[in-house]
């Protein structure tokens, strides 16, 4: 509680307005700005009722501790949780929400977009002839991959890899999956196939990410997994960088074993490997996944209502299952 009598919510950097607007309203909202450092937030979080965070931003014991014990939940402005330590929160009863659902569309789109750009080399040609390097047209210039027909494997059936599912299946091949369980809707309609891990590896032209970070699947594709994949397949992540080994990735497309790579994103973001920098055939996006209007609207919004549903007494909306063997 502040001096004006209001619940402190204390947004760690920026919270787009479709939520600030809604939680600056009922409560003292202070942000800490997109460049905020770690010593500021924990400057300004003392006395805090909730925490907005964002996969930048590092929510453990000492954070939670310097917000005391009047804190009761951090919303994060994102559906992936690595960047939070379940088990703190867990300890202190603080409740954990997510922004899940609003950016499927959204993130599912931009892998579709990173495996249309990787198969083709868009962003390469463009810069070809941005940079005034383009003599004219050559038919042996520019070959990339074809997509009509192509096998799709998507490593984690959830709610992003099902909406890539569909949106390849478009394209006219067969669907491989890995998941922790059977989904027979997508069997049905897609004619997925559900297999195992080397198998979707070593049968799949287009291998696509959509798992969620765990300490068990860093580095879940490393050399061993990228030598099955074939050597015109493309591998695209728009989960989490730590699940890539991106040594070994870029390794791969230079030495012209991987067809390659869309990523959006790092193990260590905002830095970006200079190997993979110079990778050929890797086309890099900067943790957009979710960056449409619509879509970061929604997040901001759902972050907002989840605030004010438990600052106000009632149940989240979007609760993060905090059980050591929840999701
Ligand atoms: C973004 O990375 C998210 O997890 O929503």
């Amino acid at each position: 509680m502040t001096a004006h009598g209001r619940l402190k919510v204390v947004v760690a950097r920026e919270l787009l307005p479709a939520g600030a607007k809604q939680l600056a309203e009922r409560f003292e909202l202070l942000s800490g700005g997109l460049e905020s450092t770690r010593d500021e937030l924990l400057d300004l979080v003392p006395g805090a009722s909730a925490i907005v965070a964002d996969p930048t931003v590092s929510i453990d014991d000492e954070l939670l501790e310097a917000a005391g014990s009047g804190l009761r939940l951090v919303a994060n402005f994102a559906v992936g949780y690595d960047n939070v330590d379940r088990s703190a929160c867990m300890r202190r009863g603080v409740v954990l929400t997510n922004t899940p659902d609003v950016l499927t569309n959204a993130t599912a789109e931009l892998a579709m977009g990173l495996t249309l750009a990787a198969a083709r080399q868009i962003p390469a040609a463009e810069r070809e002839l941005r940079g005034g390097r383009w003599s004219g047209w050559d038919p042996a210039d520019y070959r990339g991959i074809e997509l009509s027909g192509a096998t799709v494997g998507v490593i984690g059936m959830g709610r992003i890899g099902i909406r890539y599912a569909r949106l390849m299946k478009t394209f006219g091949g067969e669907i491989l999956y890995t998941s922790r369980g059977r989904k027979p809707k997508e069997e049905a309609e897609l004619g997925a196939r559900m297999v195992n891990l080397d198998d979707l590896l070593s049968g799949s032209d287009v291998v696509s990410l959509h798992l969620a970070a765990a300490p068990g699947n860093r580095h879940l594709i490393d050399s061993r997994a990228i030598s099955l994949m074939g050597p015109d397949s493309i591998l695209v992540n728009t989960a989490r960088g730590s699940m890539v080994d991106s040594l070994a990735l870029a390794s791969a497309l230079a030495e012209g074993r991987l067809g390659a790579a869309g990523l959006d994103v790092f193990e260590d973001e905002p830095d970006v490997p200079a190997a993979l920098l110079d990778a050929p055939r890797a086309v890099l996006t900067p943790h957009i996944g979710s960056a449409t209007y619509r879509s970061r609207d929604a997040m901001a919004e759902l972050v907002a209502r989840n605030v004010i549903a438990v600052l106000e007494g009632g149940d989240p909306l979007s609760p993060v299952n905090l059980s050591p063997e929840g999701k």
